[in-house]
C-alpha cells in the first residue's frame, strides 16, 4: 500500500497531457528511442555498409540514471533500425554508468571507446570494447585514466592520422577550467599523454564535455560542449553550450587557434555534438536536440528526448561553420505547395499549410521587393494565439528570432535568436518540422536554430505576415516520408 501511494505521488509530479489534447510527438525522421531517455550521440560511424549511431541511453527513462548505450543503425541516417542495448554497466570500472564516446574500425572491427564510471561518478576512466559483428560487443577494460581527479575526464573521441590512433578527451584543469587533453597510441591500447590540446582561459566555463577534432578545408576544427559559461547578451542563453574554434594542428605540434569560440546552432535544444565521416567523404555533424534540466513532455508518452536532422558541415570561404541537412532526405520528400514571387501585402496573412507534422518548408524572401519591417511565421492553431512557435524576422535588428511558448507544458515563453546577413537580396529559411521539432536553416545553412516544441495535433497550421509592409515570398513546402513511428 505505501508504495503505491509512493508511486502514485511520483506520477503525480510529472506532467500529464489533458483529455481534450490529442498529440503526436514521437518523430518520424529524426532518431528517437521508441522507450526510455537518451542523450548524446555516441560512436557514431559507417562501418560494413551501415550507419551506425549509439546514443546516451537509460531504459528506464530518467535523465539521472544509469547510462547504457543504446544502438540504432540505418542505411540513409534517416530510418533507424534499433538494435539491443550494446553496453550496460557490468565490470567495477563502468558499474556506474558508460558515459559518452566514439567509435573506429580496428583492424576491419567496430571499436568503441567509452567512458566507465564508478565511485558514485567520482571515477572516469577510458574503456575500449570490441564487436566482429556490429550488433555484440565484448569489453576490453580500461585503456586511459588521469592522475589525481578523475571526476571530470570523460567522452574520449578517437581517429587516426600519421600512421597513430589520437583521442581527445574532455577535462577541468585543478583550477577548475575547462580543457580537451590529447592522447596517441599504435595500437589503440596502450596510451601516452600528448598534453593540453586547448584550455579555457576564465571565459569558457569549468568543464569542457564532447571533445571533437576533425579537419576541415585543411583546418582543425575543435568542438567542444563547454558548462558554465554565463549569459552574454543573445550569446550562450542556454544552460550550457555547443561551440567550435578553427586553428591549425599537426602530430608533434600545438593547436593554435586562429577564430575562438563560437556557438553552433542558436536555438533552444542543441548539445553534445559528435561528427563522423560518411563513405564519400562528406562530414556528417549530429547533436542531442535537447537540453539538460528542459521540460521534456513527452515523458509521458514512455520516451524522451532526440537527436538532431544528421548534418553535412563545411567551413566557408570566412571561416565559419556552414551546416546542412543531409541530402539524403531530398529522396524522401514529396511536394505540395508551391507559391511562387508572391507579394503578401501589409496587414495580410498567407496559411501555408494546416497540418505541419513531417515536413519542409523552404522559404525565400526577396528583401529588394519588399517594404516590411519585420516578417512573422507562425505554428499555431490560430497564428492570432499565443501558445505555439514564431519565428520572427526582424529587419532592423538583422535578427531571427524564434519563440516558443507551451505553458500546458510548464514551458515559459522564451526565445532564442541570431544574426542575420540582410545585405543579400534574399533570406532564405529551410524550416525542418518533425512531430516534436522545429530545425532552421538559415540562407544555405550560414545559421542554424533548433527548438523542441509541443504542438498538439491542431496547432500545427503555418503562416505568414509581413509587419509594416509588404512582402515578396517564394515557397515551397513538402512532406517527408520516413516513418520511424
Ligand atoms: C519523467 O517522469 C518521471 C516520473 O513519472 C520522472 O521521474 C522523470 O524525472 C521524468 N523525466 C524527465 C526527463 O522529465
Ligand atoms: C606503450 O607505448 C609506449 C610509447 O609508444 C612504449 O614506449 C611502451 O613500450 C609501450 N608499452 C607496452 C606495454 O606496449
Ligand atoms: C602528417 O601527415 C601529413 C599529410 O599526410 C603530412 O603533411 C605531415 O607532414 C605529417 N606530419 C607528421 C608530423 O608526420
Ligand atoms: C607548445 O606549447 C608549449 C606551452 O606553451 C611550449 O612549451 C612548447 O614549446 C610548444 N611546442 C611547440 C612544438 O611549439
Ligand atoms: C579567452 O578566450 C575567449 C574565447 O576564445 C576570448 O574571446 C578571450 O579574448 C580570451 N580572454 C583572454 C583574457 O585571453
Ligand atoms: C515585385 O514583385 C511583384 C509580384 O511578384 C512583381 O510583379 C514585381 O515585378 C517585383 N518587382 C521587382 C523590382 O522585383
Ligand atoms: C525575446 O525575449 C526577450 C526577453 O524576454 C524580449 O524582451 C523580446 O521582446 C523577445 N523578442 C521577440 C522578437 O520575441
Amino acid at each position: 500500500m505505501l508504495s503505491n501511494c509512493l508511486i502514485l505521488l511520483m506520477v503525480g509530479q510529472a506532467f500529464s497531457i489533458p483529455k481534450t489534447e490529442e498529440v503526436t510527438w514521437y518523430p518520424t525522421y529524426h532518431l528517437a528511442p521508441h522507450k526510455g531517455w537518451i542523450n548524446d550521440p555516441n560512436g557514431l560511424i559507417y562501418h560494413n555498409g551501415y550507419y551506425h549511431a549509439f546514443f546516451q541511453h537509460n531504459p528506464e527513462n530518467i535523465p539521472e540514471g544509469t547510462k547504457h548505450w543504446g544502438h540504432a543503425r540505418s542505411h540513409d541516417m534517416l530510418n533507424w533500425e534499433y538494435l539491443p542495448i550494446a553496453l550496460s554497466p557490468s565490470l567495477e570500472d563502468d558499474i556506474d554508468g558508460i558515459f559518452s564516446g566514439s567509435a573506429v574500425n580496428l583492424n576491419g572491427k567496430l571499436t568503441l571507446i567509452y567512458t566507465g564510471v564508478s565511485d558514485n561518478l567520482n571515477k572516469q576512466r577510458q574503456m575500449v570494447a570490441i564487436s566482429s559483428d556490429g550488433v555484440n560487443f565484448e569489453k576490453k577494460g580500461v585503456v586511459i585514466t588521469k592522475e589525481g581527479d578523475e571526476s571530470y575526464f570523460r567522452d574520449p573521441k578517437a581517429w587516426f592520422q600519421n600512421g597513430s590512433w589520437w583521442v581527445v578527451i574532455g577535462s577541468q584543469t585543478t583550477d577548475k577550467l575547462g580543457e580537451v587533453l590529447l592522447y596517441s597510441s599504435k595500437d589503440f591500447f596502450n596510451w601516452t599523454y600528448q598534453g593540453v590540446l586547448a584550455g579555457g582561459n576564465g571565459s569558457l566555463g569549468y568543464m569542457w564535455e564532447c571533445p571533437d577534432f576533425f579537419t576541415i578545408n585543411g583546418k582543425q576544427i575543435l568542438v567542444i560542449s563547454p558548462q558554465g559559461l554565463e549569459q552574454d547578451g543573445f550569446n550562450y542563453q542556454n544552460l550550457y553550450q555547443t561551440g567550435y574554434f578553427v586553428g591549425n594542428w599537426q602530430p608533434e605540434q600545438n593547436y593554435t587557434i586562429e577564430k575562438g569560440f563560437r556557438e553552433i546552432d542558436h536555438g533552444h535544444d542543441f548539445y553534445a555534438s559528435q561528427s563522423f565521416l560518411a563513405p564519400d567523404g562528406r562530414r556528417i555533424q549530429i547533436s542531442w536536440l535537447d537540453m539538460w534540466e528542459s521540460v521534456f513532455a513527452e515523458n509521458v508518452t514512455g520516451w524522451s528526448g532526440m537527436f538532431t536532422i544528421p548534418r553535412e558541415i563545411s567551413l566557408n570561404e570566412f571561416g565559419d561553420l556552414v551546416s546542412k541537412p543531409i541530402r539524403e532526405i531530398i529522396g524522401k520528400r514529396t511536394p505540395n505547395t508551391d507559391i511562387f514571387d508572391t507579394i503578401i501585402s501589409s496587414n495580410q496573412m498567407l496559411t501555408l499549410k494546416n497540418n505541419v507534422f513531417s515536413s519542409e518548408i523552404l522559404i525565400e524572401f526577396n528583401l529588394l521587393n519588399s517594404s516590411c519591417k519585420a516578417i512573422q511565421l507562425s505554428l499555431k492553431e490560430e497564428p492570432t494565439r499565443d501558445e505555439g512557435v514564431v519565428l520572427y524576422v526582424d529587419i532592423e535588428l538583422s535578427r531571427l528570432f524564434m519563440e516558443r511558448y507551451y505553458p500546458k507544458y510548464g514551458i515559459d515563453k522564451t526565445n532564442r535568436s541570431v544574426a542575420i546577413d540582410l545585405s543579400l537580396s534574399k533570406l532564405s529559411l529551410d524550416i525542418f518540422v518533425d512531430s516534436s521539432s522545429i530545425e532552421v536553416f538559415v540562407n544555405d545553412g550560414i545559421a542554424v536554430m533548433s527548438s523542441r516544441i509541443y504542438p498538439n495535433n491542431n496547432q500545427r497550421k503555418f503562416s505568414v505576415a509581413p509587419v509594416d509592409g509588404f512582402v515578396n515570398v517564394s515557397l515551397t513546402s513538402y512532406d517527408i516520408n520516413v516513418n520511424n513511428q
